[in-house]
């Protein structure tokens, strides 16, 4: 039997197609999420991330490319084999700090260090950083700029409101073409009610939208690899679980034990059924599977200290944007994100007054 081979999608710049009217679409999200982002902290007297406020841990390790990987995925930082130190912050979705006994998103930030290659962001052309936000999801529900604002209006108008908030983000997590039901959100869809309140450790994180990967296109994921944290997966937090209940899973497991990850790509084969501008499609892994590119690997340690959390808070950035030419982000949901991380960042670390510094070396994060 013959295997044919399969074409993998080049990138070039045309991919892209801007929305109609998508500036003044961004420039709206912007401008929501900083009337969210100064409402909280006037509550607080803290400025935190206008998403992904709630950290549960932040880990040092580093990231080692596989030997021998096929042409296709020997792209950008990922050309040959090497070892990336990495810092990496877990989170929960929401802008505020809430109870984790109320289930949200999960977030996996990685920072990789002493990367080559062309930055993308203005200003930082010397960092040798590259960025990876992922998500326990594949898609975001909203997938475009016009889509997500209608979320992003949802979430101001209901800003006090800790469990529209959490309804509002697990439909956009997993809520699918439903979710757009809940733009009338006094009659929430019942499908995220139901969301999952599970283990941080155990799950699989996503980019949900897709990146350029060197001369292809692709939507990244960091799946759970040794047993310890495969054991995780599905796990639900216990019924009396306290408010930080997922940080204090995350320092307890760190203490005695390390883990490992695997960074997975999933190349785009055909830009119809896998479009870069719709990031709510998800792309059939019976076209292309999650192939593996790299090993994630962190050492048992001391996952929370107050040093390395008001460190990761208040002073490190986490943004799609701040990495390589060669993994730019794409579609209108990406473009969405450059001015919307620059403008939580600038507001978090003006007001909190912390210098915005991009980090080049591990040392830098304390113990
Ligand atoms: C497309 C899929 C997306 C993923 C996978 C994602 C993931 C993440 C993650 C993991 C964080 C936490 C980073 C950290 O630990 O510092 C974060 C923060 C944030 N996200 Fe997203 N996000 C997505 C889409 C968006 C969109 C569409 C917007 C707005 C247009 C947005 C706005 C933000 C903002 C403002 C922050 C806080 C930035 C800061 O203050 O440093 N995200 N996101």
């Amino acid at each position: 039997m013959s295997h044919v081979k399969p074409t993998y999608v080049r990138y070039t710049e045309g991919l892209e197609v801007k929305q109609a009217n998508e500036d003044a679409t961004i420039d709206a999200i912007v401008e929501s999420m900083l009337r969210v982002n100064t409402k909280v902290f006037d509550k607080h007297r803290h400025a935190t991330r206008d998403a992904h406020a709630k950290s549960h841990g932040v880990l040092k390790g580093h990231i080692d490319v596989y030997d021998k990987l096929p042409e296709p995925l020997r792209q950008g930082v990922f050309a040959s084999p090497a070892t990336y130190p990495v810092v990496l912050r877990l989170s929960t979705a929401p802008g505020d700090l809430h109870s984790d006994r109320i289930a949200a998103p999960r977030g996996m930030a990685i920072k990789l260090l002493g990367v080559q290659g062309t930055q993308l962001l203005p200003g930082r052309e010397a960092a040798r950083t590259q960025d990876l936000l992922l998500v326990n999801h594949p898609v975001i529900a909203f997938g475009h700029a016009a889509a997500y604002l209608k979320t992003q209006k949802l979430l101001e108008q209901h800003a006090d409101d800790p469990e529209a908030v959490r309804r509002i983000l697990a439909a956009v997590a997993h809520g699918g073409s439903k979710a757009l039901h809940l733009l009338g959100i006094e009659n929430p869809v019942i499908d995220t009610l139901g969301a999952p309140n599970n283990h941080i450790l155990g799950e699989t994180f996503y980019s949900m939208a897709a990146i350029r990967y060197g001369d292809y296109v692709a939507k990244v994921c960091a799946a759970p690899l040794s047993d310890n944290v495969r054991a995780l997966t599905g796990q639900p937090l216990r019924d009396d679980a306290g408010d930080s209940e997922l940080r204090d899973l995350v320092v307890d497991f760190f203490r005695t034990q390390g883990a490992e990850y695997e960074l997975r790509v999933q190349l785009c084969t055909d830009i119809e059924k896998m479009p870069i501008e719709d990031a709510s499609i998800r792309w059939d892994e019976n076209d292309s599977p999650y192939l593996p590119v790299a090993k994630l690997t962190l050492p048992a340690q001391e996952a929370f200290s107050p040093a390395r959390r008001v460190f990761a808070d208040d002073v490190l950035s986490f943004n799609p944007w701040q990495g390589v030419a060669a993994h730019q982000p794409l579609g209108s949901i990406m473009r969405a994100r450059i001015r919307a991380y620059e403008t939580s960042s600038r507001f978090r670390h003006e007001m909190n007054a912390q210098p915005r510094i991009e980090i080049d070396d591990l040392a830098q994060v304390p113990d």
